[in-house]
């Protein structure tokens, strides 16, 4: 049973949870994820470790309410215990510091995950700038925080209710078209980075995407997360969550979500 020391809103739908697991806390580095259970019948999901404090013996969650079980993490109050937080998991995401322009974009679920890895890289000294890509200006979250830790924020909406109309990869086309960018960040829905992939292979703009594959056990065993990169099997939650985008099979990666798709209704 872990605690959780503090709640704060960020919006409706996103909340800060700062949770007592002292383990972990010293273990982890920036791109790790837990897996965590609400309640004792509960499922598991996986969410990252947005940072953490050694001292007080803490990891922080910011996690974005998005079906049943991330709503109940996010209904639970200061004071309540969460069921179990199991890491940390996966591989530490690889920082460092770049000539030119780091471009990290996000879009539905991906947003939550991605604060982190904005915030890394801009604490490395890179110029950051991030693309947050919603259908429309009330899907927009964390725009303030994202401010707090990179340089620019460029929004994008489908209908053009906020920021600019159009998708992420407009967004993105634009910042690689005015300046040069050594390296994109991409955490969303599988199809949207698989068009970031797409265009930024055009440009020949290396970039990491950190997958959200279905994770069950989160250690290899359940096969649930396993995905194709450059031909070969690999597991998101040990080998990953971040792979050269340019190398993984969006399209398996799709197909497979999709299947789960029955599953879950
Ligand atoms: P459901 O209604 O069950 O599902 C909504 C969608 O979430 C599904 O279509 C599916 O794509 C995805 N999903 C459902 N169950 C799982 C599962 N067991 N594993 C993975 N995806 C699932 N979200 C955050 O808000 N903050 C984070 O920091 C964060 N980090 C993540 C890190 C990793 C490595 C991964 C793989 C995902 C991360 N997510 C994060 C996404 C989060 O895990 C899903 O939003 C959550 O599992 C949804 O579960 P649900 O029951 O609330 O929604
Ligand atoms: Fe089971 Fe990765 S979550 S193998
Ligand atoms: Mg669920």
């Amino acid at each position: 049973m872990n605690k959780i020391v503090s709640k704060e809103y960020f919006s409706d739908k996103v909340a800060k949870l700062v949770v007592e697991a002292p383990l972990i806390a010293k273990a982890r580095k920036a791109g790790h994820f837990v897996i965590v259970r609400t309640k004792e019948k509960g499922e598991r999901i996986p969410l990252t470790i947005a940072s953490s404090d050694i001292d007080a013996g803490t990891i922080t969650l910011v996690v974005q309410a998005v079906g049943k079980t991330s709503q109940e993490l996010i209904d639970l109050n200061e004071g309540d215990f969460i069921q179990d937080v199991v890491g940390p998991l996966g591989k530490a995401t690889h920082i460092e510091k770049y000539d030119n322009t780091v471009v990290c974009c996000g879009g539905g679920v991906g947003v939550a995950p991605l604060l982190p890895i904005v915030e890394a890289f801009h604490k490395a000294g890179n110029r950051v700038v991030v693309v947050l890509a919603a259908r429309t200006k009330d899907l927009v979250i964390l725009e303030d925080e994202m401010r707090k830790i990179s340089d620019e924020v460029i929004i994008m909406t489908d209908d053009g209710s906020y920021g600019n109309k159009g998708l992420v990869t407009q967004g993105v086309e634009d910042v690689i078209n005015r300046e040069k960018v050594d390296l994109c960040v991409t955490i969303g829905p599988a199809i949207m980075m698989k068009f970031v992939s797409k265009l930024t292979e055009k440009y020949n703009v290396p970039t990491v995407a950190s997958l959200n594959t279905i994770m069950v056990d989160g250690t290899g065993m359940c096969g649930a997360c396993r995905i194709t990169v450059g031909g070969k099997t690999k597991f998101v939650c040990v080998d990953g969550p971040e792979f050269d985008a340019h190398q993984v099979d969006f399209d398996e990666m799709l197909m497979r979500l999709n299947s789960y798709k029955e599953l879950e209704k």
